[in-house]
Parts: structure tokens; sequence; C-alpha cells
């Protein structure tokens, strides 16, 4: 019965061509390594869903599919929220849960360190800052930072068109802060008048809101150097980079960290050429703890082609 139930699962996983390995079937406490559990490199361009309770494995999980990724000469972004994942830097401790499970599966696990590459929103923490101007980021992300209304939202984008008319760059929240005084003064009432459909109580409100941000921290995270993503799609001695994206030092602001994980989404959609089924992904993108970063109460459509 549990032999012919494990069959059933491995034949499931049957897969031509390179594939990385997840693990083996376990029916009734007993592991079987001769039915193995794969997924091929040529499809990990769909989208997939790790769920389980805590403390069931799914950190542990994506860790294992980033450093086979990485092994293929796949780079991959890990979204780290709670730091679970910086020891990929050095190579593990054998212990003899990790010689069990070796044993148990058939794998040749060794301890392996792997490129490395630590960012962090605004810097903080020894890791890289990360950084976008204002013009790049634009209104409507902007817009879900500062959490601003339909109406708000719509005259923040009439106040960076004004800005974008006048040659005006906006590279960080104090550029975007001068426009806004400006045009909320009296020397600024003609022009405002100009853009049409902006009260200046609106433009009041976005004012405030961005004050707000400016005194979170938040103005750290906009301005230049400008992060290039082709920086994260690099391949070292072989290896795929790993890019571990930090939450520590935004964790009083995950609306942040998640518009920016969204805004560098956008931004590879838009820079990276579409290249069909390839028999392994040029990068691989994954989320932990996706619950604290996207909320599902307040939904809005977030293609590339509308955030300007
Ligand atoms: N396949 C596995 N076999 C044995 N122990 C595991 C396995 N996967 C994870 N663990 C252990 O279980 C604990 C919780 O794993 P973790 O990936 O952090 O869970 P989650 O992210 O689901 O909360 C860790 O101590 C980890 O080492
Ligand atoms: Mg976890």
């Amino acid at each position: 019965m549990a032999e012919s139930a494990t069959q059933e699962i491995a034949a499931g996983y049957t897969t031509e061509g390179a594939a990385l390995e997840l693990g083996c079937v376990l029916v009734d406490g007993a592991v079987d390594p001769a039915a193995r559990v794969r997924i091929p490199f040529a499809t990990l361009n769909r989208h997939g869903l790790v769920a389980g309770a805590t403390g069931t494995g799914k950190t542990k999980t994506l860790q294992g599919i980033a450093e086979q990724l990485s092994t293929a000469g796949v780079p991959v972004l890990l979204a780290d929220v709670k730091g679970d994942l910086s020891g990929m830097a050095r190579p593990g401790e054998p212990n003899a849960k990790i010689e069990e499970r070796a044993k148990d599966t058939g794998d040749d696990w060794a301890p392996t360190a792997f490129p490395v590459e630590f960012l962090s929103l605004g810097g903080g923490s020894g890791a890289i800052p990360i950084r976008a101007t204002l013009t790049q980021f634009g209104p409507i992300l902007l817009s879900k930072v500062l959490d601003l209304n339909e109406t708000q939202e719509s005259t923040l984008g009439l106040i960076f068109h004004w800005a974008d008319q006048q040659a005006l760059p906006l590279l960080d929240t104090k550029d975007l802060r001068a426009v806004i005084q400006h045009l909320t003064s009296d020397e600024g009432k003609a022009d405002l008048k100009g853009i049409g459909g902006v009260s200046p109580a609106t433009a009041g409100v976005i004012l405030r809101a961005l004050v707000n941000l400016e005194a979170q921290g938040g103005d750290d995270f906009f301005g230049e150097p400008e992060l290039d993503p082709a920086d994260l799609l690099r391949v070292v001695d072989g290896k795929g980079v790993v890019t571990l994206v930090e939450l520590a030092d935004q964790a009083a602001n995950p609306r942040l960290f998640s518009t920016f994980l969204m805004w560098l989404l956008a931004e590879l959609y838009e820079d990276l050429p579409e290249a069909g089924d390839l028999d392994k992904p040029k990068l691989v993108f994954f989320f932990d703890e996706a619950h604290l970063l996207f909320s599902t109460r307040r939904r809005r459509s977030w293609s590339a082609s509308s955030r300007r």
C-alpha cells in the first residue's frame, strides 16, 4: 500500500533535463530515497507557493531551492524579512539532523558558502544601501508608500507631471517637498491653478504625508545613486549571486519595503526582454514571509505601464 503510494507520488515528478531536488517522498514516516521530488529548471519561470504552519520548513525549502539555483548559475533575490537566510554566505555546520536527512534522502550534502550580496533599504547594518529616485519610483508607488487616497494620488500624479514639464528633477523627497511648497505658496498660486484640478488643501495633505515619511527615515531610500537591476543578474565563479534584501532597519515601515519590491519587479519587467522558455531562468525572486509584505485588504493595479 505504502509502496504504491510512494511510487504514485514519485511518478508525478518524473522529469527530463536538469532539475532541482526538493527531497524524497515520505509515507508513514518512511523515506524512499528512490522516490525523488524534483522541479525542472526549465519550469522555474512559473510562480510557486510554499505554504505551511510556522516551523514546518518553508524557509529551509526556499533556502534549498535558492542554493541549488545559485549552484546552477542562476542569480536569485530573496526578500529576507526575518534575517533567517544570512547564513548562506558561510558554509553550514554539520549536525546530526542534517546528516540523518542526507542519509535518508540519499543526498550528498556538503557545507557550502554562496556568493551573497546584502542589500538594505537606505542602508544600515553593513548592507549596501539601495536607492531609487522619486522620478523613477513614480507617483503611483509613492502614493502607496504615503497611503494616499485616490484623489490625493491623482493630485500627486499631476504634480509629478508639472515638475516634469518644468524640467524640475525629482530625485529625493526634498525636491518634491520644494515643488509642493512652491505650489502652495503665494508665488506659486498661478502655477497651481495652471495644473488644474489640484486643490491647495490636497497638496497640503500630501506635503504632510511626505514630511512624516522623512521623519521616519523613509527619505534615505530616495535619491541617487540608483540601484542598477543588472547588479542582480551577476554570476561569480559559475555561481549565481544570491541577493538578500533585508528589512531589519525598515521593520517600522513594511509598506515602504513591499512597495520597493514592487518597484524592483516593475524595473526588471521593463528592462529585461521577453526571453520565452529557457533551460533555466535568468533570475528568481523569493518573498519569504510574504504576508508581511503584501496586504490583500487593499487591492490596486500595479502594472508597470500605469505607474508613471
Ligand atoms: N526537511 C527538513 N528536515 C528536518 N528539519 C527541517 C527540515 N526543514 C526544516 N527543518 C528544521 O525545522 C525548523 C523550522 O524550519 P523553517 O524553514 O525555519 O520553518 P518555517 O519557515 O516554515 O517557519 C528549522 O530548525 C529547520 O532546521
Ligand atoms: Mg520561515
